[in-house]
């Protein structure tokens, strides 16, 4: 069995993964990263968009910034569109200057890739039976088979999980030493990304008696489009043209006319769900990102709840490695978790704001339209929602 030793080991290769191996490096802090995918595969998957300020910084901090800032947009605000209305959550003017950066996770992974390419990171693409092994203990080790079905090991000192929400780190700790939450939507998102000019520059959240719509966008001719749909439908269910009329039936009529539609360059349907696993550590494994909290994408928290995990294990790495000093270690599922736990909040909060339950009663249905006339109509309110959306400190 061929041998490697490194200081930490990081299962997955999604934007946690490669954003923390890309951390450490620059610190002189070594790691080896097991993908079990091919790397064609990681970027062909169609993910979120929103990044808060706290994840452009760490892009930047990791050297990965320049084409983020060149070809992102900086979003100041966004529309909630009801009863044929737009009505803007002005985003900049609510939190004192903050904003979002609109800039695809397949970018952003692209970019990642390079620069460990750049820095000749150890990132092993389809690792098959990727199994960690002795994590209760001081000396814990990974085994792995690359693609010839050569076996290999790698003894380190730290593993990071972050393998998403199907991984194996979660699940190689034992049931009695982790608990689990969970929440699921009776209803998913069928998604179209599509080549043709966004309906509207910044993103509009559409609430309808027919079903919860959105508009985002990757870039000012690459549109990303969302409808509510039920969890029986599938894929086939729904042509092009189908999408295109039920999405139009969901937004303000002015935003319908104008429009343009195209062939789907990809089409999927993910169900609503919200998950949070603790504590985030057992022994010397640490979970990040996907593999321990999951939310459904109303309020555009997943991806950013990942990089305040990684923000967090970063500079516990770095205090360990650097000074001696484990208390970032000791403390990283409480601090995680508390924001982890923020996040949850407000994208249950905002799932529940404008989607159809189909089994609402009437009484939950009045409070529904009340919470949305609160916040369209409450300065406090609509901060609640500003300060959460551009992301809570870290
Ligand atoms: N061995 C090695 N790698 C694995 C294994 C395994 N057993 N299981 C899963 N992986 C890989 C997946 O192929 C994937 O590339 O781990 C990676 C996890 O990446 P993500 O699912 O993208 O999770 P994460 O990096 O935490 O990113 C956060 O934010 O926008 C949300 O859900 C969205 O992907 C997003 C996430
Ligand atoms: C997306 O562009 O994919 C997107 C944007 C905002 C969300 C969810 C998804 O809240």
């Amino acid at each position: 069995m061929a041998r490697l030793k490194t200081q930490v080991v990081i299962i997955g290769g999604g934007p946690s993964g490669l954003l923390l191996s890309q951390l450490l490096d620059l610190k002189g802090i070594d790691s080896v990263l097991l993908e079990k995918h091919s790397r064609d595969h990681v970027l062909a998957r169609i993910r979120a968009g929103v990044l808060e300020h706290g994840f452009t910084e760490l892009m930047r901090e990791a050297g990965c910034g320049s084409r983020m800032d060149r070809e992102g947009e900086i979003h100041t605000g966004f529309f909630i569109a009801h009863n044929q209305i737009k009505d803007r959550i002005d985003l900049s003017g609510l939190t004192g200057g903050r904003t979002v950066m609109v800039y695809g996770q397949t970018e952003l992974t692209r970019d990642l890739y390079s620069a460990r390419d750049a820095r000749n990171g150890k990132v092993f693409h389809q690792a098959a039976a990727v199994t960690p092994h002795a994590i209760s203990g001081p000396t814990p080790y990974l085994t792995w088979q690359d693609t010839k079905g050569a076996a290999h090991r790698v003894d380190c000192d730290y593993i990071i999980g972050a393998d998403g929400f199907h991984g194996v780190s979660r699940a190689a700790i034992p049931k009695d030493r982790i608990r689990t939450f969970e929440k699921t939507y009776p209803f998913g998102w069928l998604g179209v990304l599509s080549r043709t000019k966004p309906a509207s520059p910044e993103l509009i959240y559409a609430r309808h008696a027919r079903g919860f719509a959105l508009c985002s966008l990757r870039s000012q001719v690459l549109s990303r489009y969302y409808i509510q749909v039920p969890l029986s439908d599938s894929v086939a269910d729904w042509s092009d043209q189908a999408f295109w009329n039920e999405l139009r039936r969901r937004l303000p009529v002015d935003v319908a006319g104008a429009l343009q539609t195209g062939p789907s360059i990809e089409k999927s349907i993910a169900p609503l769900r919200s998950f949070v696993a603790e504590p985030m550590r057992y022994g010397t494994l640490f979970l990040a990102g996907d593999a321990a909290h999951i939310v459904p994408p109303t309020g555009a928290r997943g991806l950013n709840s990942a990089a305040s995990d990684i923000h967090y294990l970063y500079h516990a790495l770095c205090d360990h490695y650097l000074q001696g000093d484990d208390r970032g270690l000791d403390s990283y599922s409480d601090r995680a978790l508390a924001r982890v736990w923020k996040a949850q909040r407000f994208s249950w909060w905002m799932t529940s704001l404008l989607h159809r339950f189909p089994d609402n009663s009437p009484y939950e249905q009045h409070l529904q339209q009340t919470e949305l006339d609160y916040l369209l109509s409450s300065k406090a309110a609509r901060t609640t929602l500003a300060e959460n959306y551009v992301g809570l400190p870290y």
